[in-house]
Order: structure tokens, then sequence, then C-alpha cells
């Protein structure tokens, strides 16, 4: 009989930094899909992830006890407003790439923001990188503009498209609200969020 492996998107925890380090490094040391350039620490991934979750969701999807993938949002411009904005990531292990990942924390992502009540969601996308425009035209984000040898790395300038989606339907003229902090969340309304971004998976392996 076909042993079940248990998976889930669930809210990462501080003692998931190492997993997520061991995705994200390969990226970091061999690729031009992220800017940053100097590897960070085990602890400056969880530095990082306890700040954006006092405002953000930080996800994983763990598979068999394992983190295979993360999504996260963060801070798009300092300036208060544009507080409704915000810039994601997301970083799958290459191993289980188009299995379904990145859409399913894609699916519970939105949903928070949603729910905490964000506008604008970017994607800053280091061409060519096929799979990442696919996945958010799956999701509905539009192409802006692309930034020409707007970053160097890895020996070369590299384009960089500017996707966007607007994730609220409220009304230009309505009152301006600040989005609620992801800490500040109510527990259900994300546990629904990460129980039907988990159902998206199951079957999945
Ligand atoms: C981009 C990435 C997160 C996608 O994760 P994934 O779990 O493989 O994606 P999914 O299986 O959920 O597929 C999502 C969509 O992208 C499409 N897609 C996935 N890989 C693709 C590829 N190599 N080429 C074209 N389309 C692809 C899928 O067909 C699907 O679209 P559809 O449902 O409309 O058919 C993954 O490839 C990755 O980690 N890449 C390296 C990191 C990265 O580029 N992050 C984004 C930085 S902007």
């Amino acid at each position: 009989m076909r042993k079940e492996i248990p998976v889930a998107i669930r809210i990462a925890q501080a003692d998931d930094a190492q997993e997520i380090l061991d995705i994200y490094a390969p990226y970091v040391t061999d690729t031009a899909i992220t800017f940053v350039s100097a590897l960070p620490s085990v602890e400056g991934i969880r530095k990082k992830m306890v700040e954006i979750k006092k405002g953000y969701p930080y996800l994983v999807c763990s598979m068999g006890g394992k983190v295979v993938g993360f999504a996260y949002a963060d801070r798009y411009k300092p300036h208060e407003a544009y507080q409704r904005n915000a810039e994601l990531a997301v970083y799958v292990q290459p191993g289980f790439h188009g299995r379904g990942i990145a859409t399913a924390l894609y699916t519970a992502l939105f949903q928070i923001l949603k729910s905490q009540g964000f506008s604008n969601l970017y994607a800053l996308i280091t061409l060519p990188n096929n799979a990442s425009i696919a996945l958010h035209k799956h999701f509905g984000f539009k192409e802006l503009a692309i930034h020409k040898a707007d970053g160097y790395k890895m020996g070369a300038r590299r384009d960089v498209l500017w996707m966007v989606y607007r994730i609220d339907d409220v009304a230009d003229s309505e009152a301006f609200r600040p989005p609620l902090r992801f800490s500040r969340l109510r527990d259900n309304e994300i546990e629904t969020a990460l129980r039907m971004a988990t159902a998206l998976l199951s079957g999945v392996r």
C-alpha cells in the first residue's frame, strides 16, 4: 500500500530558517533570480522572518516534514503612502517544481493579504524567468514595464520585469484604511486560507 506523505501550507516558524536557507542559497550563489549576492546566515533568515511576520504573511510548504518551498510578502517602499502595497517572494526547491507548490503557497498568501486589506501586489522578475512569469500571469498579474539593464549580477546587466496585481475591490474614492498587520489578523481567517491551500496539494507528491 502507498504511504501518504503529510503535506501542508503553514505559517513559517523560526525552526524553518535552516531549510528555507537550504532552498534559497543556490538561487543566491548561482543565479540572478534574486539580486541578493551575499549568502544570508540562518540567523539572518530567522530575524527577517520575525520582522516580516509582524506585518505580512510568511508561508512554507512542508512535505513529509521537510520545507520544500516558501513565499512571503514584504514592504514595497518605506513611504506611508505605499502602505497598502506589498512586494512578493516565492521559491520552490528545484526537485519539486511544476507540482503546484507555488500555486498553493500563493493561494493562501493572497487570501491572507486580501483579508488584511492590501491593494497592489508587485513581483519584480529578473529576465528570463518563464516559470515565474507563468505563475504570476496565472494569478492575474499584468506586465507593467521592463527595466532594462536594471541590475548587475553574475557578470552581466540584467533586465527586470515589473508585474502588478490589484488584489482589493475597493473603489479608489473610498476612505483610505491602512492594512491590518498580520500579527493582528484573526486566527480563523489564517486557518481557513491555509486549509484551502493545503487541500490543493492533496494528491500532489
Ligand atoms: C517560479 C516558481 C516559484 C514556480 O513554482 P512551481 O511550484 O514550480 O509552480 P507551479 O507548479 O505552482 O506552477 C505555476 C504556474 O507556472 C507554470 N510553470 C511552472 N514552471 C514553468 C516553467 N518552467 N515554464 C513555464 N511555465 C511554468 C505552470 O504551468 C503553472 O501555470 P498554469 O497553472 O497556468 O499552467 C519555481 O519555478 C521557482 O522556485 N523558481 C526559482 C525561484 C523563482 O524564480 N522565484 C520567483 C522570483 S520572481
